[in-house]
């Protein structure tokens, strides 16, 4: 395998290049980055082609936060002849272990998503073939490598796989959300797509319980509060704003109109901290931490609006910020996950946990 292909939000490259090389790096692996600007992927090449393989197998996805899928590529195909895409891509694909499901797929972008049909379409015949060659099993089969075939436009594409206990298994690694007519504002999409991506669904049940406490700093007009809501938990909203009348009415919420850096709650009895404040990330980075180590929350989702030239270097330092605070005079044990969500723009989101 000669690297590795990173799909990510289009103007995202420059970050997810950054990242690839560091945590390879962190492997012992070593290759350089290609990219060209809004293209909604990342090529990684290896100086050592053999530890493309090596990185998709050891570097989990979930620990880059830029990258939405990734998958070892063999061969760039080029110039290829709209008559036969189909013997090249075979080709290409003769040495990859036996596959047990094909996704044919295009870069996030506008011009990519043009490519969708065709995409579509191409997979029917391509899969057949690939049956026939036994590349690929009958059944799908979801115990063994993915086969990847990228369509950069209608005649280059990018021929991989990559294995199923470390991929996204949507397809574009994209969670596509239907936005709940009842929910206050678009936003409320970003807290329920990062309550699927950092817990798994009996996590999901056991930690956003019904009658559990919650505050979410920042909270109006309510998107995140709904989601919260919705799961039958009680929420302090702190906000100088508006909230919606219907959360309002449902009992569940009190609302406080104060400022979100001084606030903290009455009791200890607050599970969840969420916070959409549009801060400086340092800032919201430290006021997560210092509400974990106080013990005011035992768990807590929140955006970081990175800037828009460094925001691979500003994580870091919000990662580090973090671990500096938990780790001082008496140490907090915690986990933290972050990604760039589908439905975040020029932020990210993080999960930290008290362990
Ligand atoms: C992006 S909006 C939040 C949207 C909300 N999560 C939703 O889903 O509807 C950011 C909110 O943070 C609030 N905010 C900003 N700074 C704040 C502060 N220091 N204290 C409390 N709220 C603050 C703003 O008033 C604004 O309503």
């Amino acid at each position: 395998m000669a690297g590795v292909i990173l799909y990510c939000r289009a103007g995202f490259e420059n970050d997810t290049a950054n990242e690839i090389q560091q945590k390879a790096a962190e492997i012992d692996i070593y290759g350089f980055v290609k990219l060209n600007a809004n293209s909604g992927y990342v090529q990684y090449q290896c100086y050592n082609p053999e530890d493309a393989f090596r990185l998709i197998k050891q570097l989990p996805l979930d620990e880059l936060v830029f990258a939405r899928q990734f998958f070892a590529y063999s061969q760039h195909l080029q110039d290829l002849d709209p008559a036969d895409r189909i013997g090249p891509v075979i080709e290409a694909s003769m040495s990859f272990p036996g596959c047990g499901e094909l996704r044919v797929e295009y870069p996030d972008t506008t011009e990519g998503r043009e490519l969708s049909r065709f995409c579509k379409k191409f997979t029917v015949p391509l899969r057949q073939a690939l049956r026939k060659t036994s590349q690929l099993s009958d059944k799908l089969n979801v115990y063994v490598p993915v086969m990847h075939v990228f369509f950069v436009d209608g005649r280059n594409a990018y021929v991989g796989y990559s294995f199923s206990n470390n991929n996204s298994p949507l397809p574009l690694g994209i969670m596509r959300l239907k936005f709940p007519n009842e929910a206050p504002s678009r936003s409320t999409l970003k807290l329920e797509e990062a309550i699927h991506v950092f817990l798994d669904k009996e996590e999901q049940e056991l930690r956003f319980k019904s009658g559990m406490n919650a505050v979410d700093l920042g909270a109006c007009p309510g998107g995140w509060t709904y989601q919260l809501v919705k799961r039958g938990l009680f929420v302090q909203a702190v906000d100088n704003g508006a909230m919606a009348e219907s959360l309002m009415e449902s009992g569940q919420v009190k609302h406080f109109e104060e400022d979100g850096f001084k606030f903290r709650p009455k009791k200890k009895n607050v599970h969840w901290l969420v916070c959409d404040m549009i801060e400086k990330p340092d800032k919201v980075a430290r006021l997560m931490a210092r509400w974990l180590r106080d013990g005011d929350c035992k768990e807590a989702i929140f955006n970081l609006k990175l800037p828009m030239k460094r925001r691979f270097e500003s994580y870091q330092q919000a990662v580090k910020i973090i671990h500096d605070e938990l780790q001082g005079k008496d140490p907090v044990r915690y986990r933290l996950k972050a990604k760039h969500l589908y439905h975040d723009r020029e932020e990210i989101t993080l999960h930290l946990r008290a362990l």
